[in-house]
């Protein structure tokens, strides 16, 4: 059955934020909940949400009243379900209460509705029990908040059909989100699961004394986390991570029970963002995280060893397989890297090891290695790539393995647009263009895609939303420094594939060229800039240094000294500067910059002969890398190359003819 109509059950924190997804999709939606404050604050909620996307130029001011109109408010469950095509509850989560509202949604929908369920934690066939029809009941979990976040864990339950889990599976994927297949419902899922332990072990952490909460916290902010774990907790919910606990105490193991950090603060109702106390007093939305030196009773490596553990007991149990457990816990948990990435540079004795130490420091089972762990395996159980054995679920799996990565033209951080000889690669990734591993993934793809492409001959680079890039964001964890080193060979790689390309490259920059994405300028052949961009390499005051080409194409572009002067001292300069220094070679504003760097690629395209564009372009490029006698070869040879080619009569007779060439790049 076509899902047209959705019903979202309960209008609270995640439901109003799901219909609202739904309802910007197109989707006609009732949002339904018992409590008339509720449906007044969630429509005040949407509303905000909506105006703020407008202000960002998300979407059109014309497109407000059509989205908003496609938002129905109810208090009456009955109603709300009986014509719906797609009822999502998403009450609170007590098992009670959610039996309750499911039963009565199962018997006043239609006999082929779907059913889902938002719950964190609880299994789907625990809840099922209350339906009618148990194979469309199925688990769809979006995350806070549900409008930002991308991922959903589409659940299957015991009685769940394949049919509505792909259907659920490609719906959400319409809806513009990035789902993940978990194959059985065992509580916490994926991301949550894997939370678990960690939530565990952070109790134990302040029972035993080890660390105070600002200590870690500023521990895990100084390593890159986006939020410390107490942090994270009082933002969730200091209820909601206790009643979690709870459940997998009786559902996983007695061990969830043994703690108690979390219950003293539930106790005195201090649970965090939403009563303004937890483990922090919070302020505007903001915590106030007294400081404090960063603990060093804590490694990194011992939380996501504890991470490694449970990924490998989840793909032990069959619930979830490793590239989805990295999506998960990646887009879940706003993280960088996941545990499979991280596992990737380490050895299973490595990981073992650790394992060991954190269950004899915190004495529970659970902290116990994963089997595959302590029988050497866990290289074997994170290639897994589809589970075999069970026909249904391998049926499943084995589709999933056969799609193609991604088809030509389709990245999820660029944006490929064809103007005659012009092709635009824009980055288009949020925060700022920074280039993580994906966009590095992606720009070898679309560099190669330009390049193969016959008709363009000009390529222009830019970022969306008038930023080119502020950066690189290492978005994986690196265990070694050969790891890193592997890290900044792979970025050289992919740049060196702009310089040997056979298409002229073109850096727009505007807003921020900073870092790689200066480094990813410097890799094209001609650079234009805004008058206020912001150019520089801040690497050195991070520790780091420009590693992506940057210490040399610098120095090759404007001299050793200029080269020294901007990389060592990290100055930013602006685009006025960068003419001055031979960096870029036209400067326009901010309103004109794309306009006249299209005028100026769309002529350049047309004027030049592409294969001597191609030859001179290496000549440079080698040129500038090798001994006079040698590039001076490399020219000739190039010019022996063309004297071979129609465009050099074309040139050579439009020219005689007084006329424009007609270049075939042939
Ligand atoms: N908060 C999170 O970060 C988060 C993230 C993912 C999933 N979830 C899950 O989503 C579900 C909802 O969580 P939430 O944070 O939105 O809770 P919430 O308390 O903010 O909202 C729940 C809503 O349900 C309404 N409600 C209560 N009883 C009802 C009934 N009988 N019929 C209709 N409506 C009823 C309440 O009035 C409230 O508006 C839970 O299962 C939770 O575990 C929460």
């Amino acid at each position: 059955m076509e899902i047209r109509k959705v019903t979202v059950v309960g209008a609270g924190l995640m439901g109003h934020g799901i219909a609202e997804v739904f309802a910007l999709n197109g989707y006609a939606v009732t949002l339904e909940d018992a409590f008339a404050e509720a449906l007044n604050k969630a429509r005040k909620s949407i509303e905000t949400s909506v105006d703020r996307m407008i202000k960002s130029g998300k979407i059109k001011p014309d497109e407000r009243e059509e989205i908003l109109g496609r938002l129905t408010y109810s208090s009456e469950l009955e109603k709300a379900s009986a014509d719906a095509d797609l009822i999502i509850e998403a009450v609170p989560e007590v098992m009670e209460l959610k039996k309750e509202v499911l039963s009565k949604i199962s018997s006043s929908c239609g006999p082929d509705a779907i059913i889902g369920t938002n719950t964190s934690n609880f299994r789907i066939s625990e809840l099922a029990g209350s339906i009618k029809g148990q194979d469309r009941f199925i688990g769809i979990h979006f995350f806070n908040p549900p409008v930002v976040l991308k991922l959903v864990e589409v659940i299957k339950g015991e009685a769940t059909s394949d049919k509505v889990f792909e259907q659920i599976f490609g719906l959400i994927k319409e809806i513009g989100k990035v789902p993940i297949r978990v194959f059985k419902d065992s509580p916490g899922f994926v991301v949550n699961r894997i939370n678990a332990p960690e939530s565990l072990f952070f109790c134990l952490v302040i029972d035993k004394q080890i660390a105070k909460p600002e200590e870690v916290d500023h521990f895990a902010r100084a390593n890159g986390l986006p939020m410390g774990p107490y942090e994270l907790m009082d933002y969730v919910g200091i209820d909601t991570v206790v009643h979690s606990l709870d459940y997998y105490k009786n559902s996983l193991s007695p061990d969830y029970g043994r703690c108690h950090a979390f219950h003293d603060l539930y106790n005195r109702s201090e649970l965090g963002l939403k009563t303004g106390r937890g483990f922090y007093v919070w302020k505007d939305g903001k915590a106030q995280i007294p400081a404090a030196e960063p603990t060093t009773k804590l490694d990194l490596m011992d939380v996501l060893a504890v991470e490694i553990n449970e990924a490998a007991k989840i793909v032990e149990e069959g619930i979830a397989l490793p590239d989805d457990i990295e999506t998960g816990v990646k887009l879940g948990m706003n993280r960088p890297f996941g545990p499979i990435s991280v596992a990737s540079g380490l050895t299973n004795s490595e990981v073992r090891s650790k394992i060991n130490s954190i269950f004899e420091r915190m004495g529970l089972e659970v902290f116990k290695p994963a089997s595959s762990i302590e029988s050497g395996k866990l290289r074997e159980i994170f290639s897994i790539k589809g589970f075999k054995g069970e026909e249904q679920e391998s049926t499943v799996a084995e589709k999933q393995e056969a799609q193609p990565a991604q088809p030509a033209g389709v990245y999820e951080t660029i944006k490929l647009t064809k103007e005659g000889k012009v092709t635009v690669l824009e980055l288009n990734n949020p925060k700022l263009n920074l280039i993580n591993a994906r966009v590095v993934a992606d720009l070898e793809r679309a560099i190669d895609e330009v390049s193969n492409d016959r008709e363009t001959v000009v390529v222009v680079i830019r970022g969306s939303n008038g930023i080119f890039s502020a950066g690189a964001e290492l978005s994986q964890f690196f265990s070694s420094p050969a790891d890193f080193m592997n890290f900044s060979r792979r970025g050289q790689s992919v740049f060196k594939k702009i310089q040997e390309s056979s298409k002229i490259f073109i850096s727009q920059m505007e807003g921020y060229a900073l870092g790689g994405g200066f480094e990813l300028s410097l890799s094209c052949d001609i650079r234009f800039a805004t008058e206020d961009v912001k150019i520089g390499f801040p690497e050195l005051q991070r520790g780091i240094l420009p590693g992506w080409t940057g210490t040399q194409r610098l120095a090759k572009l404007i001299g050793m000294s200029r080269a020294s002067y901007l990389i060592l001292t990290s100055e930013r300069i602006e685009g006025k500067q960068a003419l001055d220094l031979g960096i870029v070679s036209r400067v326009y504003s901010r309103d004109s910059i794309g306009n006249e760097t299209m005028e100026f690629a769309k002529k350049l395209s047309e004027d030049v002969a592409p294969v001597a564009a191609y030859l001179a372009k290496i000549s440079l490029n080698r040129g500038s890398e090798t001994s006079m006698d040698n590039g001076l070869w490399t020219e000739a040879i190039s010019m022996g190359l063309l004297y071979g080619t129609e465009d050099i009569k074309e040139g050579v007779s439009a020219f005689l003819q007084k006329r424009k060439p007609e270049f075939k790049g042939k």
